[in-house]
């Protein structure tokens, strides 16, 4: 494993049964909390590609990729919940484990073509991330990639997300 892996893996804590009974709650806390983890976060982030655009999930994904954005001298996107955003925007619907949600992104947030990486903090059932590369890409830009800072395998996002390149600094 690399330094880096072991260096984020030490900063994320395990809360037993939140938000509710039976689920482990993964928490970045810590590591947002460490200026030395954060800055090697955001740099390798920053580093994956040459891009136009960072694009960040509300709401953990803006923490990373808003710094990752200034750090890659790209300009920063925001994917938010349904009714966030002021101008005409596209929308996408995922299902959750019981119910749906609804993400947005504004309809000119791209010149046509523009080159894309999708940043959020965990990749698990993938249907936040697969939502947001069709919603990206319906608004005119080329998704390059998503990077996400831990991915549950056991949940199998990876496989909603044919075609795309995926970085996940930690996988567990
Ligand atoms: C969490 C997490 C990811 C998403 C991953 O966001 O930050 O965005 O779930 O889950 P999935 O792969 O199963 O779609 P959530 O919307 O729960 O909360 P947040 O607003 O705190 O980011
Ligand atoms: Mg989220």
């Amino acid at each position: 494993m690399s330094e880096l892996s072991t260096m984020i893996l030490d900063r994320i804590r395990d809360i037993p049964d939140y938000p509710k009974p039976g689920v482990l709650f993964k928490d970045i806390t810590p590591l947002l909390a460490d200026p030395v983890a954060m800055a090697a976060v955001v740099d390798e982030l920053a580093g994956l590609y040459q891009v136009d655009k960072i694009v960040g999930i509300e709401a953990r994904g803006f923490i990373l990729a808003a710094p990752v954005a200034y750090r890659a001298g790209a300009g920063f996107v925001p994917v938010r919940k349904k009714g966030k955003l002021p101008a005409e925007t596209l929308e996408e619907s995922y299902d959750l484990e019981y119910g749906s949600a609804t993400i947005e992104v504004h309809r000119d947030a791209f010149a046509p073509g523009e080159r894309a990486l999708i940043v959020d903090d965990v990749l698990a059932t993938g249907g936040t991330a697969k939502a947001a590369v069709d919603l990206v890409e319906r608004a005119g830009a080329e998704v390059v990639g998503i990077a996400v800072l831990m991915e549950l395998a056991f949940l199998k996002g990876r496989d909603r997300l044919p075609g795309v390149e995926l970085h996940s600094l930690v996988i567990v």
